[in-house]
């Protein structure tokens, strides 16, 4: 792996700069296409700094990096550079599954060694090391073993990004426990995240700052665009970031226990995860980087071919529209789940309904069924305090017989898909974990989706601080030793660990489609999504769980509606990138639609390649991917609350190859809320040279298969 590193070291002894006042750069580094620079010093009381600048303007301005401790004297200022040094990478991977196959990972790296100068403890040493690509900076801090000093409580982390510009911002609140929200677009200088606490009415949620979370992206008056975020958030807690609104600066502010002084506890030597800054011309670009991946370690799982990417059904929305319970009605009785008659009959996930789902995902090339409620404990998921102990994640309810369900969807090549609601009872599932993937194993089954609804416990805890990281990345590789994959809900957020184990395919960690079928606001707004593709997409994989055909549902809830038009949600096969990806709506209204049901059946879960065609931030966007083993490709296209109408060239198609087209739009009076289920569907032949208009509706969307003849 390494062969590539092209050796090209300069070590400068940079003794000589102690005290030197801040003009005068002295460390400087470029990024391979020497758009992005990184200058990096110590002002004159040892504080230590960096600047971006990108072709030739500083985009972050001086901004202070520093650590306050519980147990020491905080690191941030009194420091002299002792080394650096400075070279360029090249470690070109592949992923085992993704957006594209090969992906390029080249860059510099700048890492200074910094000493303290004159303090009373032991001088302690602290580093840090930026990697600077074309498109973005990571930079993060290690803390190398170290004479006297062996354990770090961080308080707190003082990094800041200090922005030169009033920028377009994308953001939600920074809450400690929940990313569930509608995102707000306002200036920089406008954020008022709690503005969010009076109408938020989620399980669980905390916003104790005007901070927002990760990713955040913002678009610059001449279209440069910035997202902020971090990668491999590993054995820490989640960053925040906290708005100065007068001097338009972010400042991290980690995410804290009500239960320690301290919000991180670390042995030395260790590292942080990195701060990141992806820096684009256009917002297509945004999408295409891969920043945040690189930043991560290669994969630690070796072979992983016992997952396979998958399109799924199951027994999920019918709960969620309110036709069926993931409860039986059951009683707790001597400490036991008892069937003590009183059966309300309402049960979704029963032997017959999921057989029902494996016959039909067996018929439409879908290879998983998920299945919710099949579990005792529903009874007492949630709204109460005492939720340890609820669940076992091996007992089915009387009406599921799990034998007899598997050995029927292995005999239909289907793959069930295992259900963990752990309601945050951590200490539960963490003893039951080995116990649960052994029996998934037993089944044969290789994805589990969890879940994490409610208020932490212990109490005190929040979901996105330095335990319940642990307990999801912990979760994840116990999972990987049962050949499992995860795909979690209210998770903590994506930051490429994927990479290192490829075992965590996707997960939730925004407001997902379940909004649309209960929110008491009226769901998710047409620009929901427009917007998340270039935020909690750039994090990694999204289990947004698409494809309702059955827009209005009113026989189910009058009130609620999914807010796009139908060619929208086949769309979203495309525009989101998860390795699982759910067919999610009832066979029945499948059934009804076999048309439109037909790009479902033929849609890929796994790409050689992305192309994102076009897009702005907030308004549309459109992306192609190129189906591995194949060559199909597939183009999915979303607009928000606006029609529009897309010039699409098919140059990314292989010249000299006719691929059969089939067409999936708007019809000329689809409207997402007046008229969302017409659609047009039209098969053409199209080539490499071949362009076409195509209109979107408002809420709209557009939807290609693209098939070699
Ligand atoms: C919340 C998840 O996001 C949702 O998909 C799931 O159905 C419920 N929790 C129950 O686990
Ligand atoms: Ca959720």
């Amino acid at each position: 792996m390494k062969a590539s590193l092209i050796a090209f070291v300069l070590c400068l002894c940079l003794l000589s700069c102690k005290n030197t006042k801040t003009e005068g750069i002295i460390l400087e580094a470029y990024s391979p296409d020497k758009n992005i620079k990184v200058d990096f010093n110590v002002d004159t009381e040892g504080k230590p700094f960096y600047v971006v600048s990108y072709k030739n303007e500083i985009i972050v301005d001086t901004s202070y990096l520093g650590m306050e401790f519980t147990n020491a004297n905080a690191l941030k200022s009194g420091l002299v550079i002792e080394e650096a040094n400075i070279q360029t990478f090249k470690d070109d991977w592949e992923m085992p599954w993704g957006e594209k196959l090969k992906v390029e990972n080249q860059g510099t790296s700048l890492k200074i060694r910094l000493k303290e100068n004159d303090s009373i403890e032991a001088q302690r040493k602290l580093e840090i090391t930026f990697k600077i690509y074309n498109d973005g900076v990571g930079f993060r801090y290690h803390f190398p073993e170290q004479n006297n000093w062996t354990e770090a409580l961080i308080k707190d982390e003082h990094t800041e990004f200090n922005l030169t510009e009033d920028y377009k911002t994308f953001w939600i609140p920074g809450d400690w426990d929940i990313y569930e929200h509608l995102y707000s677009t306002t200036k920089l200088s406008e954020i008022d995240a709690k503005s969010y606490i009076p109408k938020t009415n989620l399980a669980q949620t905390y916003i104790p700052e005007n901070a927002v979370n990760t990713p955040v992206t913002m678009v610059g008056m001449n279209g440069l665009h910035l997202s902020f975020h971090e990668a491999a958030l590993v054995d820490y807690s989640g960053m925040t970031l906290k708005v100065d609104t007068m001097n338009l600066n972010l400042k991290s502010n980690l995410v804290g226990s009500e239960n320690t002084a301290y919000k991180v506890k670390r042995s030395l030597p260790f590292s942080t995860p990195w701060r990141t800054i992806q820096i684009a011309d256009n917002a297509p670009d945004l999408i295409e980087s891969d920043l945040i991946v690189n930043l991560n370690e290669p994969n630690k799982l070796g072979d992983v071919s016992w997952f396979t990417p998958m399109k799924y059904t199951g027994v999920w929305w019918e709960m969620h529209l309110g036709k069926s319970s993931w409860d039986y009605g059951m009683e707790m009785v001597d400490g036991k789940w008892t069937d003590t008659g009183k059966a309300h009959g309402k049960h979704g996930a029963t032997t017959e309904n999921v057989k029902n789902f494996i016959d039909f995902s067996a018929r439409n090339n879908i290879k998983g069924v998920l299945v919710e409620g099949w579990n005792t404990g529903w009874e007492r998921w949630i709204g109460f305090e005492d939720r340890e102990g609820v669940f076992d994640f091996v007992t089915p309810y009387p009406d599921y017989d799990l034998d007899e369900v598997t050995s029927y969807a292995k005999a239909k090549g289907v793959e069930i898909i295992m259900h963990h609601e752990t309601s945050a009872a951590t200490q539960t599932y963490e003893k039951q974990q080995d116990t649960a993937y052994a029996l998934m194993q037993q089944y044969g089954m290789h994805a589990v989706k969890s879940g994490y609804v409610g208020k932490i416990i212990p109490k005190g805890e929040y979901h996105h601080g330095q335990y319940m990281v642990n307990q999801y990345n912990n979760a994840a590789i116990k999972a990987a030793e049962y050949e499992v994959a995860v795909n979690a809900h209210e998770p903590i957020k994506a930051t490429g660990l994927r990479r290192t184990y490829p075992n965590i395919i996707s997960r939730e960690g925004l407001r997902g489609q379940e909004f649309n079928a209960w929110a008491g606001d009226g769901g998710n707004p047409p620009e929901h999504l427009p917007i998340v593709a270039f935020t909690r997409m750039l994090a990694g994989p999204i289990d947004f769980t698409p494809g309702i055909f059955n827009i209005k549902f009113d026989e189910y809830r009058k009130d609620n509606q999914v807010n796009t038009t139908l060619a929208q949600q086949l769309a979203l096969y495309v525009v989101i990138y998860s390795p699982v990806q759910m067919a999610a709506d009832l066979v029945k209204h499948y059934e009804a639609n076999p048309e439109p049901l037909q790009f479902i059946k033929d849609v890929g879960v796994d790409w050689e390649e992305s192309k994102v065609l076009n897009g702005e931030v907030g308004d549309y966007v459109t992306i192609a991917r190129k189906e591995r083993g194949t060559g199909n490709w597939f183009v999915g296209g979303i607009t928000d609350e606006n029609s529009r109408t897309f010039e699409i060239n098919f140059d990314f198609l292989e010249t000299d190859v006719t691929y059969e087209a089939k067409i999936y739009k708007d019809g000329d009076n689809a409207h997402w809320n007046n008229n969302p289920l017409d659609i047009s569907i039209e098969k053409i032949d199209l080539n490499s040279t071949s362009k076409l208009n195509i209109d979107l509706a408002e809420g709209g969307g557009f939807a290609i298969s693209l098939i070699k003849r």
